[in-house]
């Protein structure tokens, strides 16, 4: 047992996440430029944050707008759907060039099926819990994801303070992952920045998403190098 637990934080502290900056915090106005830069730093992921105005209060964009935008990015389209009833839409982003589609659990009734549909398509399917939603709400679906979607804030906003408890629901799946024998990636969503990155990435997150922290750094490449663990502390 000590020794699975030694090699637990080992391998926790050895592994580079994946760094998914989130369009969010670019000036919408700029996007082919964003992904550029997005491109241009080392993270490999692009965060799509899509909202409806009734899961959350903010309107964002929706699935012309990612169309659009894949063609002008290499990394992988990482769509975070913030909306209602989820399902009326999945084709759509399907149809967009979506990589990895997640949803949210307090917004879909038929979990396991608009899992399914996902998957389905032949594309990655993701779910989501918001900051007062415990693991347990997920724990009979998780053979059934790709992606495992933390919120470290509550959903709506960008350039929020990360709610430091949420990081226990990682700590819980990184440990139900290996228990049940499963591969799902564990993502970490708001308020990450180089002061909250370390106890993130120490809680054995895969994919560290990130808004304002990548967008307002002049250094994109150098941020980007910090929130993985891979550079100095210093923009
Ligand atoms: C919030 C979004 C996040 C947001 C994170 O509802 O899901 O993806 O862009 O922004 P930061 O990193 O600025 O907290
Ligand atoms: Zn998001």
């Amino acid at each position: 047992m000590l020794y699975k637990n030694i090699y637990r934080d080992y391998y926790k502290n050895m592994k580079v996440p994946i760094l998914a900056p989130s369009l969010l915090a670019a000036n919408f106005s700029h996007l082919a430029e964003a992904l550029g830069q997005i491109d241009g730093s080392g993270a490999e992921w692009t965060h799509l944050d899509v909202m409806d105005g009734n899961f959350v209060n903010e309107i964002t964009f929706g699935p012309k707008m990612v169309k659009d935008l894949r063609p002008l990015s290499q990394s992988i389209f990482d769509v975070h759907l913030m909306i209602t009833q989820p399902e009326r839409h999945i084709e759509a982003f399907v149809n967009a060039g979506a990589d990895y589609i997640t949803f949210h659990h307090e917004a879909g009734l038929h979990i396991h099926r608009i899992l399914g549909s996902i998957r389905d398509y032949g594309k990655k399917a993701g779910i989501s819990i918001i900051p007062s939603t415990p693991v347990s709400a997920i724990e009979d679906i998780l053979p059934f994801v790709d992606l495992i979607l933390i919120m470290t804030v509550n959903p709506g906003f960008g350039g929020q303070k990360l709610i430091t408890q949420c990081l226990e629901k990682i700590r819980t799946l990184f440990s139900l992952r290996e228990k049940k024998g499963l591969s799902f990636l564990i993502s970490a969503d708001g308020g990450i920045n180089p002061d909250t990155v370390s106890q993130v990435r120490e809680a054995g997150t895969d994919i560290l998403v990130a808004g304002e922290a990548f967008f307002k750094a002049p250094n994109k490449t150098a941020m980007a190098a910090i929130l993985k663990g891979t550079g100095h502390n210093e923009t």
